[in-house]
């Protein structure tokens, strides 16, 4: 692993970035964050960005101490001492309730710590776009809204990675979850997209999910190109009746599913609506690069 960090604003080499056993982020898992990455070396959708990561501080009463030039130009500092070589970046911003003694009570945490990590973007192999990718629908339940809401982007990680995990012991490239009621939410790191009749379908906000800012582009390229995109409960059948899947996130754009548990989706190939809307998004993520 090689990054670049900024804890609180001191920037130095990974081995060097440190931040106290006594973060609540560490003893809690309690904070937030962003993943972006550059297009063009400028950090694309980055309002979509930090609106959300206002609303997820929202969720868990942080107060973010910096204005969104504030972090852009924290972002800026550690991209320029991290010298990417003129590659691309993954940008992951994580804010945490900060260093206090050991209670829930936020009047021990009074200011929180504020972390970029900065490393080159590495893109899925190309073969990921062309031929597709499998994926499994794993066991472990989506987070019940009424717990830890999957709306908050929370560092607070175990119901992801443990789905991720089970997703990666099947030699699956990605793991879908259902909620509590069965309904198909999202994937472990991405939200889940199947192609019906030419329309492009995803579950709701209230199927318990967190909203991709990848996703909520795919809904503005479908307007563009002249393909239709909802929300729509989805269940299991949905995804294996589809002519189409793909999945969606920042760092990985817009993928084609082809397999779910070993079944072919459609005719087992990526399909026309996903490319389409896959080369609508980078049309944009470069030209909006460019035009800085
Ligand atoms: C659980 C989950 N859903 C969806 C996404 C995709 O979100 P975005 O498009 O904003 O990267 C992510 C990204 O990491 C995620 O962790």
């Amino acid at each position: 692993m090689s990054a670049t960090v900024n804890v609180n604003g001191r920037i130095t080499g990974d081995r060097d970035a440190v931040v106290s056993v006594f973060d609540h982020g560490l003893l809690y898992g309690e904070g937030i964050y962003e993943t972006l990455r550059t297009y063009h070396g400028r950090p694309f959708l980055y309002a979509r960005h930090m609106r959300r990561l206002r609303n997820s501080a929202r969720m868990i009463n942080l107060s973010l101490p910096f204005s969104d030039a504030d972090m852009a130009s924290g972002i800026q500092e550690t991209m320029a001492a991290a010298n990417l070589g003129g590659g691309e970046a993954y940008i992951r911003v994580l804010v945490t309730r900060g260093v206090g003694d050991l209670t829930y009570d936020l009047k021990a945490t009074p200011v929180p710590s504020v972390i970029i990590i900065v490393k080159t973007q590495v893109d899925p192999a190309p073969e990921a776009y062309h031929v597709g990718v499998g994926v499994v629908i794993v066991d472990v339940v989506r987070n019940h809204p009424g717990t830890v809401n999957p709306m908050i982007k929370s560092n607070n990680l175990l119901n992801s990675a443990l789905a991720a995990q089970e997703a990666i012991r099947r030699g699956a490239f990605e793991g879908i979850m259902r909620n509590y009621r069965g309904e198909l939410s999202e994937c472990t790191t991405a939200n889940l997209f199947i192609v019906k009749d030419g329309a492009a379908l995803t579950p709701p906000l209230t199927s318990g999910l967190l909203p991709g800012i990848t996703r909520e582009f795919i809904f503005d390229m479908g307007r563009e190109i002249g393909v239709a995109v909802h929300e729509v409960v989805l269940h299991d059948d949905d995804l294996f009746s589809a002519d189409e899947a793909f999945l969606t996130s920042t760092t990985r754009e817009a993928v084609p599913i082809v397999t779910v548990d070993d079944r072919p989706i459609g005719d087992g190939r990526p399909g026309p609506v996903t490319g389409a809307l896959l080369a609508a998004f980078r049309r944009h993520a470069k030209a909006d690069a460019m035009s800085a």
